[in-house]
């Protein structure tokens, strides 16, 4: 979900807080709402998208120079007009919005309905409006009856609140980020920075358990307790322009298409081609016997590909799905333990961080975010520099991991192919750019885009990458896809292989694991299955292959980001073709910021 907030913009306070949801959308977008204060609250909200609420703003008439908005992605009740931030109380005197989850909302609920409170939604956030109206009817002053309300709550939050009769905005965050924006004469206030990046650079992160106040006089941060607590200002580097389209369909293709430029990002200052070594100096000494790394979606594709650089350094590493490990924290000895977050927000990567910190871990975390909770969190924060990624399915973001992955493992390792691996990653860049204008993906949608499903094999480091496009497959086109460790094919899922199901085999180098796989490849063929082949040409699965998507020769690890880029492409193709919400596919949020 996304929250905005705006004081000191006079007139175009409304049109601020729009604009900061539209830039938000990607975080969530099944419903949406504003509220402004005055001497009363004003209102609107609906189910649907930022334009629907656009729509109905022009029957609403809402006044005042402060306000709030809300874009949600359900987690309590269906996406609903009635469950559509901000949330009031009784007399429509208070207005919340609210990201993260209330754990203790039902019995919050239970007693303020048996003290009188009438509810309107299915959702947590609820609890809140009405706990403040209780403070305020009490006597409380504005200020300390949010205090006193956020007390209560248990779970995670970021909160924003207005009141009527009060032209100030009062936010508290536990678990969810909320960051400020300073301009001369205004204060935002966002989940996210693109919400008012159009309007500032200038930006101050709120830490778990700090309160702000924003009013006309400026913006102070305290802590539980009311102290004034000192803030940074930091200043954001990327450009507003960097999260527009530049004419491009999509988000997704756009992102895509910049691959070459983010990998380049990556590399920069790192690596020291002279020398043939990678600079970690900046992350102190390392050195692990152990990592374990954990992570969700596509960055876990990522993270098992990490996993399988450190083994080959000799490190024995491991990879978990962040929401398994959170819960059932495995043996950490002397490990070190590495999130793979692009946003550096998903709360069961932050859980699983914490889990293994609180049981003495080191941790490190490899992000794409600047200020995010896990880099501020995490002993090292390594940062991947791909730029904003507004397209819910990450691309740019997964290349990026896997080149700093290799950076990671290379600063720590300094084995003996360090020099190939440097050499590989410099050509990276422009070998990708060849795949982006030649490659023959989308030809290969257009055949296949009625398919009753899809099957991606791969075997090594190829196996994150099958797993990868068929994530990507079923994220944006809606298709029943599953990637496969080729071998395991012949252990189940070949039950499934008919002529009506394309399997995407991933086939790099001569080696034995190339030539098993082309076995695999044969299996699928015999049962006329057909088959596309995306590979460097050393094998010959070009002969058991209906297409070829090619690659060129280079090492097996930059060829996982090549052959990733073809199926990006086909995935993207194919969601076109099907006229998918690409950018903003069903069900999904670009940052779950939920466990
Ligand atoms: C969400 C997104 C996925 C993403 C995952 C992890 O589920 O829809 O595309 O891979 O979060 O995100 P992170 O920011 O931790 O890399």
């Amino acid at each position: 979900c996304g929250i905005i907030g705006c004081v000191g913009r006079g007139s175009e306070t409304l049109d601020t807080l729009v604009h900061g949801l539209s830039k938000l959308e990607y975080r969530g977008y099944d419903s949406a709402g504003v509220a402004m204060a005055d001497d009363t609250v004003s209102l609107c909200k609906t189910s649907g998208k930022i334009d629907d609420l656009r729509a109905a703003l022009k029957s609403a008439s809402l006044s005042g120079s402060v306000g709030i908005g809300h874009t949600r992605w359900s987690t309590h009740g269906p996406p609903t007009d009635g469950n559509a931030h901000p949330h009031q109380d009784c007399h429509g005197d208070v207005a919340v919005v609210h990201n993260g989850i209330i754990e203790n909302y039902q019995s919050l609920r239970d007693e303020l309905v048996a003290a009188g409170h009438t509810f309107t939604s299915d959702t947590d956030t609820e609890v809140i409006p009405h706990l403040i109206e209780t403070e305020l009817e009490a006597g409380a002053e504005p200020e300390a009856a949010v205090r006193a309300a956020i007390a209560r709550l248990e779970g995670s939050y970021a909160v924003a609140v207005v009141i009527a009769g009060t032209e100030a905005i009062f936010a508290a965050r536990h678990d969810s980020p909320l960051v400020l924006g300073l301009d001369d004469g205004a204060t935002y206030l966002a989940s996210d920075v693109p919400a008012f990046r159009d309007f500032t650079d200038k930006v101050v992160y709120l830490a778990d358990g700090e309160f702000a106040r924003l009013d006309a006089s400026g913006w102070v941060v305290s802590d539980v307790d009311g102290t004034v607590v000192e803030k940074d200002v930091d200043t954001v580097e990327w450009d507003p322009e960097e999260t527009g389209k530049s004419g491009y369909d999509h988000y997704m293709i756009k992102e895509i298409h910049e691959q070459p430029r983010a990998l380049r990002q990556c590399l920069r200052e790192r690596v020291d081609e002279m020398a043939g070594t990678v600079d970690l100096d900046d992350l102190g000494d390392l050195s692990p016997t152990g990592v374990q790394f954990v992570a969700c979606g596509t960055s876990y594709h990522a993270a098992l590909y990490g996993a399988h650089l450190f083994r080959e350094a000799g490190i024995p590493a491991q990879a978990f799905l962040a929401s398994e490990y959170a819960t059932s924290v495995p043996p950490i000895g002397d490990a070190l333990v590495i999130g793979v977050t692009q946003s550096g927000e998903t709360a069961d990567t932050l859980s699983a961080l914490r889990a293994a910190e609180k049981r003495g871990a080191r941790t490190l975390v490899v992000t794409n975010v600047v200020g995010s909770t896990a880099a501020r969190e995490c002993d090292h924060a390594f940062y991947i520099r791909a730029g904003p990624e507004i397209g819910v399915a990450a691309s740019k973001t997964f290349s990026s991991q896997l080149a700093a992955l290799n950076l990671l493992t290379l600063g720590m390792t300094q084995g003996d192919d360090t020099r190939e691996v440097i050499n590989a990653l410099r050509e990276l860049p422009g070998d990708l750019q060849r795949i982006l204008d030649e490659s023959s993906a989308e030809a290969v949608a257009e055949l296949y885009q009625d398919a009753g499903a899809y099957f991606f094999i791969g075997r090594g480091l190829q196996f994150p990458v099958a797993l990868e496009g068929a994530l990507k497959m079923k994220e944006i086109t809606y298709k029943h896809a599953e990637g496969f460790a080729a071998g395991e094919l012949k252990h189940g899922p070949l039950a499934l292989v008919t002529a009506d199901t394309p399997v995407f085999a991933v086939v790099i180098g001569d080696d034995e694991k190339a030539r098993k796989t082309v076995g695999n490849v044969k299996e699928v063929e015999a049962r006329d299955a057909p088959v596309v082949a995306i590979t460097d040409g050393q094998t010959d699965v070009h002969r058991y292959a209906d297409h070829v998507l090619q690659i060129p020769e280079t090492h097996p690890r930059a060829a996982a980001v090549l052959a990733n880029a073809h199926l990006q492409l086909l995935s993207y193709h194919t969601a076109a073709k099907l006229g998918r919400n690409i950018d903003k596919p069903r069900n999904l949020a670009k940052s779950v910021t939920v466990e």
